[in-house]
């Protein structure tokens, strides 16, 4: 379905209490920070170390994690190209709805396909940014923190990214992280990004 179907004559709301007046009460603005990279690349582990940092420090946040949304308001659709396609759509206008109530937002999506995650660039504007959690597929598959990988590869889930669909890496991510051998070191690196680019 695209952004602009069986929405007709609808008229955008404005609020008076604005997302420049919610950003000076928060003393900060607010943002995506979309991670991507292949299931087992810590993406989830690495955004709610970031998150527990920001908050500790008084910054607004909220994690939209694959698994979470999957179970709920994206229960609805498979591992399908045309789902995934969906799946990060719905994501991408849920993070600017965030980002207008001047939260900063971090997403766990493993959001494979390059035009997917420029879509989410449209929709948000300047305020996405694109966060490569690298890692490689042997590592990742070495984890297999959830066993996904190894039903995968025996024939019990189709469409598993990296093994029966593909990946396809940021060409120009804002930051890129190696989560293979440093996932420990990266949150550091990850808030000083964050806390920079959500200054006032
Ligand atoms: S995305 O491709 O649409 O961005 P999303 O991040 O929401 O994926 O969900 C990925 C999570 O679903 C993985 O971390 C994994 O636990 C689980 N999963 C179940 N089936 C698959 C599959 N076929 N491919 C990838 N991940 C899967």
């Amino acid at each position: 379905m695209s952004d602009q179907d069986k929405s007709s004559n609808v008229v955008w709301h404005h609020a008076t209490v604005t997302r420049e007046r919610r950003e000076a009460l928060n003393q900060h603005n607010g943002g995506v920070f979309w991670f991507t990279g292949l299931s087992g690349a810590g993406k989830s582990t690495l955004a709610h170390a970031v998150e527990e940092k920001l908050h500790q420090q008084g910054y607004r946040t909220y994690v939209l994690d694959g698994d979470n949304v999957r179970h709920g308001l994206c229960a609805d659709l498979s591992f399908s190209n045309d789902d995934r396609k969906e799946n990060i759509r719905r994501i991408g206008h849920m993070a600017k709805l965030y980002v207008e109530a001047g939260v900063i937002v971090l997403t766990a999506f493993i959001s494979p396909f390059r035009a997917d995650r420029e879509n989410v660039r449209k929709i948000c504007g300047n305020d996405f940014h694109e966060l490569y959690c690298k890692c490689s597929l042997e590592v990742c598959e070495d984890r297999d923190v959830k066993g996904l990988y190894k039903r995968a590869r025996a024939g019990d889930i189709t469409d598993f990214t990296g093994i029966s669909s593909p990946y396809e890496e940021p060409e120009a991510a804002e930051l890129q992280v190696d989560t293979e051998t440093h996932l420990g070191e990266c949150a550091d690196n990850v808030f000083n990004y964050i806390a920079q680019a959500v200054k006032r």
